[in-house]
C-alpha cells in the first residue's frame, strides 16, 4: 500500500510486517513534543527497620577484621548506596514520532517515563512536554498526555465500560458519545463486544491490558506514553495494539513514546529508538542506522535484537571483567598479607 504525504511530508519506508515493507507517509515532524534535558534521578535504598538498634549495635562493635595494616578502616561495600535510575539522559523527541526506549530490565526505562508523566520528580536536569514543564506545570503536562503502564489499576468489579467512563469523566469528558467511543476503541483494539459489559474481573490480563490502553486513547492525548503496551498480548493481540498506535500517529499526529523489550515490535513501529543500559543512554538511531552498529554475520545484516546484545551484552561482559579483576586483585593483596604476617609471627629459627 502506497501513501503520499502530498502536503509537506516525507515519505518513509517501514517495515509492517515482519518481511514485508510498505512505504508509510509521516508527517513532517519539525517541533519538539518532549525534551529530556541531561535528566538524573536516583533512588536512596530504604531505611531497615530499628535502624538506631543497628547504629547502636555497630558502634559498639569493635570489627578488627576490616582494620588494615596501618588501622584504618578498609571502605565496605555502601549498602545505602542510591540506585541511580536514570544518568544524565538527554534526546528529544519530534512532535508525530514514534519513539522507542529499549534497555535491559532495570535500565530507566519506567522511571524516565514516570518523570514524563509528573509522577516522579528529577533530581536534576530538566524535561519539557509540548513546552511544558511536568515539575513546573504538572496540571497542563497531565492535559496533554496520558500513560500506560504494566499494572494498570481498575475497578474489578466493574466493567470495562463502566472503568472507561470513570476515566473519561475524571478528563472532563461525559455524554452519550463518550459511550459510542469506548465502544469503537476496545472493538478496534479486538476486544469482544460481549467483554464489554462484563467485570473486569472476569477478564484475562491481556484483555485488562487492551482496556488500559482504550482508557488512555479516550483523552485524545498529544503525548502517548506507553509502557510495555504489549508484553503479555498474544500475536493477534499484539498486531492490533501496533496498527492503533501506527494509526494514531498517521491519523491524529500524536507523539507516542513507548518501552518495548519486543524488538520486532521497535523495528516495525518506531521512527527512532533510543537504548538504555544501567540508567545511561547507550545509543540513539533509526533502527536501520542501529544495525550499523552491531557486525555482520555473513554478511548478512544484524537484527535490532542483534544490536541490542551487541550494546548491553557486551558491556554486561566488560563490567564482569572488571568485578573479576578487582576480585583477584583482592585475593593477591590478603595472600600477600598473609604472607607478611606469618613471617613476623613464625618463631625464631632454631640455632643448633
Ligand atoms: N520506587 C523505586 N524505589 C527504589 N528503586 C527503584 C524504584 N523504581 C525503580 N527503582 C530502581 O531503578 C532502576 C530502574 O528501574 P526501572 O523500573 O525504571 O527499570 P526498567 O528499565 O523499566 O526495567 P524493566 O524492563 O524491568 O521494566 C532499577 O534498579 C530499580 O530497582
Ligand atoms: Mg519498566
Amino acid at each position: 500500500m502506497k501513501k503520499s504525504n502530498k502536503q509537506n511530508g516525507t515519505t518513509k519506508k517501514v517495515t509492517t510486517q515482519p518481511g514485508t515493507k510498505v512505504e508509510r507517509s509521516v508527517k513532517k515532524m519539525d517541533k519538539n513534543a518532549i525534551v529530556v534535558n541531561q535528566v538524573y534521578k536516583k533512588f536512596s535504598k530504604p531505611k531497615a527497620a530499628f535502624t538506631w538498634l543497628i547504629e547502636l549495635f555497630k558502634k559498639n562493635t569493635k570489627d578488627d577484621a576490616s582494620l588494615n595494616g596501618n588501622g584504618a578502616k578498609e571502605p565496605k561495600e555502601d549498602r545505602k548506596a542510591p540506585t541511580v535510575a536514570v544518568d544524565r539522559v538527554s534526546f528529544t523527541v519530534k512532535e508525530g514520532e514514534i519513539f522507542g526506549v529499549l534497555g535491559p530490565n532495570g535500565s530507566g526505562k519506567s522511571t524516565l517515563i514516570r518523570l514524563m508523566a509528573t509522577l516522579l520528580l528529577p533530581d536534576d536536569g530538566s524535561i519539557t512536554i509540548m513546552g511544558h514543564d511536568p515539575v513546573k506545570d504538572p496540571i497542563t503536562v497531565q492535559q496533554l498526555i496520558n500513560r500506560v503502564s504494566v499494572e494498570a489499576s481498575f475497578f474489578k468489579k466493574l466493567s470495562p465500560m463502566e472503568n472507561l467512563i470513570y476515566g473519561a469523566r475524571l478528563y472532563g469528558m461525559n455524554g452519550k458519545e463518550i459511550r459510542k467511543r469506548v465502544v469503537d476503541i476496545l472493538t478496534r483494539l479486538g476486544l469482544e463486544k460481549r467483554n464489554i459489559f462484563n467485570p473486569m474481573e472476569e477478564m484475562s490480563r491481556g484483555m485488562q491490558q487492551k482496556v488500559a490502553i482504550a482508557r488512555a486513547l479516550l483523552s485524545r492525548p498529544r503525548v502517548l506514553l506507553l509502557d510495555e503496551p504489549t508484553t503479555g498480548l498474544d500475536p493477534v493481540s499484539k498486531r492490533e495494539v501496533q496498527a492503533v498506535v501506527r494509526e494514531l500517529q498517521e491519523q491524529d499526529n500524536t507523539t507516542i513514546l513507548l518501552t518495548t523489550h519486543d524488538m520486532n515490535e521497535a523495528e516495525i513501529l518506531c521512527d527512532r529508538v533510543a537504548i538504555l543500559h544501567k540508567g545511561k543512554l547507550i545509543a540513539l538511531d533509526t533502527p536501520e542506522a542501529l544495525k550499523q552498529l552491531a557486525p555482520r554475520s555473513n554478511g548478512h545484516l544484524p537484527s535490532l535484537e542483534d544490536v541490542f546484545i551487541h550494546l548491553t551484552g557486551d558491556k554486561l561482559k566488560e563490567e564482569q571483567k572488571e568485578d573479576l579483576e578487582a576480585a583477584q586483585a583482592l585475593v593477591k593483596a590478603f595472600a600477600k598479607e598473609n604472607e607478611a604476617k606469618e613471617k613476623t609471627t613464625a618463631p625464631a629459627p632454631e640455632l643448633n
